[in-house]
C-alpha cells in the first residue's frame, strides 16, 4: 500500500495507537480524519490539521451521521481503520461481569461491524480500497484476566477472514492490524513487556507499506501469540498467562 496518497479514516483514533498511525499516516503524506468521543482529544488533533469526527460506535445513528460527515468532506475516502476498542478485566465467578462483556462485544465486536456497514458501500461504489480491522495476539492466545475482549478479538478476526472473501472481486481490501501488548491505555503499568508504541508504529508502517499489503499486520513481537497453536506452545502460554488471573480485585488478599 502507498502510504503516502491515502484519505485515512481512523475511527477510535483520539489516543493510543490509533492516535500514532494517524501521525504516520499523515507524516507519509496521506491525509486523515480521526474519530471518536472524546470532544477534548478531538479538538486537540483538529489543532493539529486532522479532521475530526465525533462518533460513537456502539450506536447505530452516530455512525451513520459520522459517515455522513465523513463522505461529504472527504469524497475521496479510500481507507477506513477500525481501531475502536474497550479492553475490560472481567472475574467470571462474578456475575456481575456481564457488563463488562456486554459493552466489549457492543464496541469491539458489534462496533466493527457497525463502522465496516457503514463505509463498505461507498468503497465498493469508488471501486477500491482498504478496510482495516484491529485484533490482538489475545484472539489468538487468550488472555484469562479478559475473556469476553478475547472472544471479541477472535470475533473480528474471524470476521474479517469472512469479510475479505466476500469483497473478493471489488477492489476493497481487507488488512487486519493484530496488535501484541503495546505501552498504550495504562498497558504499560500492568505489564512491563507491552512494545514501545513508536517502535510498534514504525513496524506498522513498514508492513503495511509492502505491496501487496499483508492481509495480517504482524509485527514480531506477536508471532508467538498468532501461531502459538501451530508451535504446539499454545497449553503451556495459556498456563503461564492465567497466573495473570491474581490482578483481578476480587482473587487479591
Ligand atoms: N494497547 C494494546 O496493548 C493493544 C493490544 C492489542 C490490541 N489493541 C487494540 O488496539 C485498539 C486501540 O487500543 P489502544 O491501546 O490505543 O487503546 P486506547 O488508547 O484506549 O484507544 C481506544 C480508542 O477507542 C476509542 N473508543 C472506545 N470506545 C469507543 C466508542 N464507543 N466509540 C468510538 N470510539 C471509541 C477511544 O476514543 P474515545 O474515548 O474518544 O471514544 C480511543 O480512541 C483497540 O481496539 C485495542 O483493543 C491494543
Amino acid at each position: 500500500m502507498d502510504l503516502s496518497n491515502r484519505t485515512v479514516l481512523i475511527v477510535g483514533g483520539t489516543s493510543g495507537i490509533g492516535r500514532e498511525l494517524a501521525r504516520r499516516f499523515a507524516a507519509a503524506g496521506s491525509t486523515v480524519a480521526v474519530g471518536g468521543r472524546s470532544p477534548k482529544a478531538l479538538t486537540e488533533l483538529a489543532d493539529e490539521g486532522f479532521g475530526k469526527i465525533t462518533i460513537d460506535v456502539t450506536d447505530s445513528a452516530s455512525v451513520a451521521s459520522a459517515r455522513d460527515a465523513v463522505l461529504a468532506r472527504y469524497p475521496e475516502l479510500d481507507t477506513v481503520v477500525t481501531m475502536s476498542g474497550v479492553m475490560l478485566l472481567e472475574d467470571l465467578r462474578d456475575p456481575a461481569h456481564f457488563e463488562a462483556a456486554a459493552t466489549t462485544i457492543d464496541t469491539n465486536l458489534l462496533g466493527t461491524i457497525r463502522v465496516v456497514d457503514a463505509f463498505t458501500p461507498h468503497l465498493i461504489r469508488r471501486g477500491g480500497g482498504t478496510l482495516i480491522t484491529v485484533t490482538s495476539g489475545i484472539a489468538f492466545l487468550p488472555f484469562p484476566p479478559m475473556p469476553s475482549y478475547a472472544a471479541s478479538k477472535a470475533a473480528v478476526h474471524a470476521y474479517s477472514e469472512a469479510l475479505r472473501a466476500q469483497l473478493d472481486g471489488t477492489g476493497v481490501g481487507v488488512v487486519e492490524l493484530v496488535p501484541p501488548a503495546v505501552a498504550t491505555a495504562g498497558q504499560e503499568k500492568v505489564n512491563p513487556h507491552a512494545l514501545p508504541l513508536d517502535d510498534f508504529a514504525t513496524e506498522v508502517m513498514h508492513l503495511l507499506s509492502q505491496d501487496p499489503t499483508p492481509h495480517e499486520i504482524l509485527v514480531k513481537g506477536v508471532l508467538m501469540h498468532r501461531w502459538a497453536e501451530r508451535d504446539g506452545t499454545y497449553d503451556a502460554l495459556v498456563a503461564q498467562r492465567s497466573q495473570a488471573l491474581a490482578m483481578l480485585p476480587g482473587r487479591q488478599g
